[in-house]
């Protein structure tokens, strides 16, 4: 597989290595640990497309302003549950789990009462200026956010990291590996006991320090880095519905990913960081940084999993692993994926504009039952 691939070369590599297609795959309710959906009409127009496959999403804090508070994120949380009620949904059908992002201020306090809320599942370091609305993110994560930290150490409030360092001077495809030893590494070696999630994992070395390291860390991975890698930013002409931080990668590190995703290690999970934004505000001069990956979610993922002939670990990937990381319990329902073409909308309607879907018009050979 090379460059920006038609989703529908996936399927045929995979059927012309003599597997017997399966048609249809029915696995416990999976979740998504790491979501966007924004608040407001954006909200209103995205979060069936996650409710509709997803039991739970851990919602990420990155507002404008950002959910700094379990005040604010239990706010937050009402208004996705009444934009669940819109769409005749409930919490009973998609369960917000919400974060809190972490700031150089962050007191310890804050930590607890998240904790104690019952609402708050983990708390989102954003290095300063590392992607959109990161701006007040953290500055030295060592130097500012120990009361924080401690606290969450204590009283088992995950650490979701954005692990990419901001440096200027560090190349752009370099920053996830050059986090892991600026960062990771001296966080983990003072906190060894606090948990971790590497998010959207995008890289061999990533892949590499999740597996081996000592204690009680995890990574998400997208459909997006599993099934692109960054030939598809460039392929015939400047692509922005592929853009996204952390960036995609070399074709290794695609592979390196989908080995991790697929070995049933169950440090890894599903994540899609799907992130809307506004056609306009990613055909611009300077684009915005996020695919919307979740109308299609399952059946990308899917896709990933077919391609190497592993949809026999899907379940684990999209349905276990993670609410084991989390301490949570597997979800009560089903979702079944049967092989049926679906293909991926040109575009789909956000608060009165519209968004490009990755992949939009593209074929799938998945879909999700009704
Ligand atoms: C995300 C967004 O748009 O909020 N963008 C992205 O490219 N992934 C932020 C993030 O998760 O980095
Ligand atoms: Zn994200």
């Amino acid at each position: 597989m090379t460059s920006k691939i038609p989703l529908s070369d996936v399927q045929a590599a995979h059927a012309a290595a003599g597997s017997t297609a399966i048609q249809r795959l029915t696995l416990a309710r999976p979740d998504d640990w790491h979501l966007h959906l924004r608040d407001g009409a954006v909200l209103h127009s995205v979060v069936a497309d996650s409710a509709r496959q997803f039991g739970r999403a851990i919602i990420m804090p990155n507002l404008k302003p950002p959910v700094l508070t379990t005040a604010d994120a239990q706010a937050y949380r009402d208004r996705i549950l009444r934009a669940l009620q819109a769409v005749g949904l409930s919490a009973g059908d998609f369960q917000p789990l919400m974060t809190l992002y972490l700031t150089d201020n962050t007191p310890a306090d804050e930590i607890l009462r998240a904790k104690d809320s019952g609402l708050v599942h983990g708390v989102k370091l954003y290095p300063a200026g590392a992607t959109t609305h990161s701006d007040a993110g953290v500055t030295d994560l060592l130097g500012h956010c120990r009361a924080a930290l401690d606290a969450m150490q204590r009283c088992g409030m995950p650490l979701l990291v954005h692990g990419e360092v901001t440096d200027p001077a560090i190349d752009l495809f370099d920053r996830e590996a050059v986090f892991i030893d600026q960062v990771m590494r001296p966080l983990r070696q003072a906190y060894p006991a606090l948990k971790v999630v590497f998010e959207h994992l995008t890289t061999a070395e990533g892949v590499a320090y999740v597996r081996q390291a000592e204690g009680p860390v995890a990574a998400t991975i997208t459909a997006h880095h599993l099934l692109y890698n960054r030939n598809a930013l460039f392929q015939g002409g400047l692509r922005p519905h592929w853009y996204c931080l952390p960036v995609l990668k070399r074709e290794r590190h695609r592979l390196a990913l989908l080995d991790a995703a697929t070995s049933g290690d169950a440090r890894f999970f599903l994540g899609t960081d799907s992130a809307p934004h506004p056609r306009g505000a990613k055909e611009q001069d300077c684009g915005c940084a996020g695919c919307y990956t979740a109308r299609h979610a399952m059946a990308l993922y899917a896709t990933a999993f077919e391609s190497v002939g592993r949809l026999d670990r899907l379940e684990s990937f999209a349905s276990l692993n993670g609410p084991a990381f989390y301490g949570l319990p597997v979800n009560q329902g089903t979702l079944t994926l049967v092989r049926s073409p679906e293909v991926i909308p040109a575009t789909l309607p956000l608060a009165g504009e519209e968004l490009v879907p990755l992949a939009a018009g593209e074929s799938l050979d998945w879909r999700v039952q009704d």
